[in-house]
């Protein structure tokens, strides 16, 4: 019995955090095993890319050098820690995985989409999560709520277009393949957002 591959997506501010806690305390309480962990990163290689990848730099970052470093981030995450968790029959809960990748880089960046898809397959061949979390907020309400955090990072920088198009991406592939995907309001009351979690768990079980 391979473990659970869940994922949790969604825009700035969206909550992942705090819905993150809720996820892994539920399955606690479930008597499931369960690593959280995410990307970029997750292993300390793939953290050591994340911080590549999240500082700003002196120079302008190409766009696939950054979906290739992605990537590398991946395969090295998937090979150290996602798979062998998987395969000891652990769940894996996981902050952001390639729909991110699909959303930032094809949707933000505007990135050939079958170039996303080209290297989710040689990175990922057939493995897909069972379950995707789309936190989906208002990305003017989201970036108000992030910048109330701190410093910005190198993709929170970007305009108010690029997140709208991050959010479309999103919302188009939990329309697409409404099996994997489950879209949450992110804006509603946290009982409201945390009630529809579960119930989305609920059906892993
Ligand atoms: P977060 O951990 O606060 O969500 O920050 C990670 C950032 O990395 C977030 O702005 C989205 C970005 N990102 C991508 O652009 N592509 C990806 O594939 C992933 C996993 C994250």
């Amino acid at each position: 019995m391979t473990g659970k591959f869940i994922t949790l997506e969604g825009g700035e501010g969206s909550g992942k955090t705090t819905n993150r806690q809720f996820i892994e305390d539920w399955l606690k309480a479930r008597g499931i095993a369960c690593v959280v962990t995410r990307e970029p990163g997750g292993t300390p290689y793939a953290e050591k890319i994340r911080t590549l990848l999240l500082d700003h730099q002196d120079e302008k970052v190409d766009p696939l050098a950054e979906l290739l470093l992605i990537f590398a981030a991946r395969a090295q995450h998937l090979a150290s820690l996602i798979r062998p968790t998987l395969a000891a029959g652990t769940w894996v809960l996981c902050d952001r995985f390639t729909d991110a990748t699909y959303a930032y880089q094809g949707g933000g960046r505007q990135l050939d989409m079958t170039l996303v898809a080209t290297l989710e397959h040689l990175v990922q061949g057939t493995l897909q999560p069972d379950l995707t979390l789309v936190l989906d907020i208002d990305p003017a309400v989201g970036m108000a709520r992030a910048s109330r955090r701190g410093s910005l990072d190198r993709f929170e920088v970007e305009q108010t277009a690029f997140f709208e198009r991050v959010r479309a991406t999103y919302l188009a592939r939990a329309a697409a393949n409404p099996a994997r995907y489950r879209v949450v309001e992110a804006d509603a009351s946290l009982d409201c957002v945390q009630a529809h979690i579960a119930a989305a768990l609920e059906t892993l079980l």
